[in-house]
């Protein structure tokens, strides 16, 4: 449990930071959006079906990664990009450096959900279907009680 407080903290607060930036994006991960007039709040079970709100989340982790450095120990002689790593050498891994580094991700400082090709689903194919099968579900029900 303490393992995951902070980052899940820290997450979630860059998550809301930057998304009340951009209003649009926010409003495409509320559960009305996405779940269209399911009449019910979204569980851990709807998780596939959010893909926008996932995307969301991961360009969130790209741009402030809640864990931006990570250490390894080298256990045996090694070479990376012609630097040779001792045994014992601490290498440092810094993951906000290679997030917004513009030879992997264009434009590295722009905060955009759509890189994610879950983003490419959301709006399309996966929202239609949720769309239609609430609509099923409320005219079933609606059929049920009369
Ligand atoms: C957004 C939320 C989270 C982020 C960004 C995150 C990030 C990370 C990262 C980067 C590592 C690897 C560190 C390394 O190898 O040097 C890690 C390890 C770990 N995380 Fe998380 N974490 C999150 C949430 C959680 C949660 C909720 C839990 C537990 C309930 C958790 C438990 C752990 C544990 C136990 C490890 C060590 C795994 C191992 O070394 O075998 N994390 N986390």
């Amino acid at each position: 449990m303490l393992a995951g407080h902070e980052t899940t903290a820290n997450a979630m607060s860059w998550l809301w930071y930057l998304l009340a930036q951009q209003p649009e994006a926010r409003d495409a991960c509320s559960p009305r959006s996405t779940m269209c007039s399911a009449d019910r709040r979204p569980t851990a079970d709807d998780l596939t079906r959010l893909p926008w709100t996932t995307a969301c989340v991961q360009e969130s982790q790209r741009y402030f990664s809640a864990v931006w450095i990570i250490a390894r120990a080298a256990i045996e002689d090694d070479d990376i990009d012609g630097h040779h790593i001792r045994p014992g050498t601490t290498v440092l891994i810094p993951i906000h450096q290679i997030h917004h580094d513009e030879r992997w991700w264009p434009d590295p400082e722009t905060f955009d959900p759509t890189r994610s090709s879950l983003a490419m689903l959301s709006r399309t194919a996966l929202d239609r279907r949720i769309c239609r099968s609430a609509a099923d579900d409320a005219s079933a029900s609606g059929r049920a009680s009369r």
